[in-house]
């Protein structure tokens, strides 16, 4: 079979297409034929060696995707051939609190991933895919649409009527605006573009700020909230929006802590946290069994996840430079296999 390796040294460029056995299901696992995979910020940092400079190569990247159900080993009883099924980020993380292991068992590094033909993951790591969703939006769901939910439902108890800020229109940001639309919050969504603003008010966003022409943001946010603030932030910007989410957030209000896009490190006053009471929640993607209440939400809602654009497997490589061109809304498919 074919799959995507990481060889030799980090990059873009160093992603070749390699042939590898075809993998065999073991005791209690499954072989997937792949359809779709989509990618990550993650997978982008990966590749180019940022994530994890000393990530072990090759490696075959990428966490999400679709994938039919070819066999399955002994004594596999959640599925059946057929079945379309997406695996967990972090296969032994079913249930219950993060732990060491469990953390360690992510897909696309340090184990191999999912951009590959055949694909094997133990059968209590797989969730089926919602029937609607077609191979590539089903594909969105374990990694950024998971962050999403668990950021939005369970550490953000979003109620109807609540204010949710969202920055960015990347996946994670998109699936945060929709999912908060679920629960009947008010979105409000940065963007560097005006455009994507436009496609997030046509989201449902219900308010929009352009973060370069407005860098005080989180005074707008105010503004727009009647100086209360909001009572949620999806803070995916790490060092360079921090602190100002401090500011955009309610007294008593959430920041869930997801991503570092601007960076990881920055000087920090840390006394409006104790002095606004503002609960920062720390969180990586989730369980399975948070995969499986999210995936009943998606199915009864019909929600559709945002696909930006879908790349042929042998384009693979240019799905990852799209990614890194930032002019992306939404996610970024590879489509594996007709
Ligand atoms: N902790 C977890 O479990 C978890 C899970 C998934 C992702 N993440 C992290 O979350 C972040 C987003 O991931 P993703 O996959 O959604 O990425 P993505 O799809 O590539 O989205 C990136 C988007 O974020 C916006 N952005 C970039 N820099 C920004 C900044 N300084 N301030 C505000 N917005 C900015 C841009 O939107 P505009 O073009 O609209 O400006 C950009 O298109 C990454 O750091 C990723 O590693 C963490």
């Amino acid at each position: 079979m074919k799959a995507y390796e990481i060889q030799g040294s980090f990059g873009i460029d160093r992603l070749r297409l390699a042939e590898r056995p075809d993998p065999q299901p073991g005791q209690g696992e499954l072989l997937l034929a792949v359809k779709a995979v989509s990618l990550n910020h993650r997978d982008l940092t990966t590749v180019e060696g940022i994530y994890n400079p000393k990530q072990r190569l090759p490696l075959i990247p990428c966490s999400d995707a679709a994938g039919e159900v070819v066999a399955v080993g002994e004594g596999v009883t959640r599925f059946r051939v057929g079945d379309r099924v997406c695996p967990t980020f972090a296969r032994h993380w079913t249930c219950g609190e993060p732990e060491r292991e469990k953390l360690r068992s992510t897909l696309g590094g340090p184990l191999d991933g999912t951009l590959a033909e055949r694909i094997v993951v133990p059968a209590e790591s797989a969730v089926a895919a919602p029937a609607h969703l077609s191979d590539e939006e089903a594909a969105t769901l374990p990694c950024a649409a998971l962050t999403a939910w668990n950021a939005v439902v369970t550490h953000g108890r979003t109620k109807p009527g609540e204010v949710v800020v969202a920055l960015g229109t990347g996946g994670v940001s998109l699936f945060a605006l929709q999912f908060a639309r679920l629960v009947g919050a008010r979105v409000i969504v940065t963007s560097s573009s005006d455009g994507k603003l436009a496609r997030a008010r046509e989201l449902g966003a219900w308010g929009t700020i352009n973060y370069r022409a407005e860098p005080d943001w989180e005074r707008k946010v105010k503004e727009l909230t009647g100086g209360r603030g909001a009572d949620l932030v999806i803070e995916v910007g790490g060092a360079g929006t921090f602190s100002r989410s401090l500011h955009a957030v309610r007294l008593g209000g959430t920041i869930v802590m997801i991503g570092a896009l601007s960076g990881g490190d920055a000087p920090l006053s840390v006394i409006p946290i104790l002095m606004r009471q503002i609960r920062v929640q720390g969180m990586l993607v989730g369980d399975r069994e948070s995969f499986e209440a999210m995936n009943r939400g998606v199915a009864a809602s019909g929600l559709r996840p945002v696909v930006d654009r879908v790349f042929p497997f042998e384009q693979a490589p240019d799905a990852f430079r799209h990614m890194a061109s930032g002019e992306h809304f939404g996610k970024v498919v590879v489509r594996v296999a007709g």
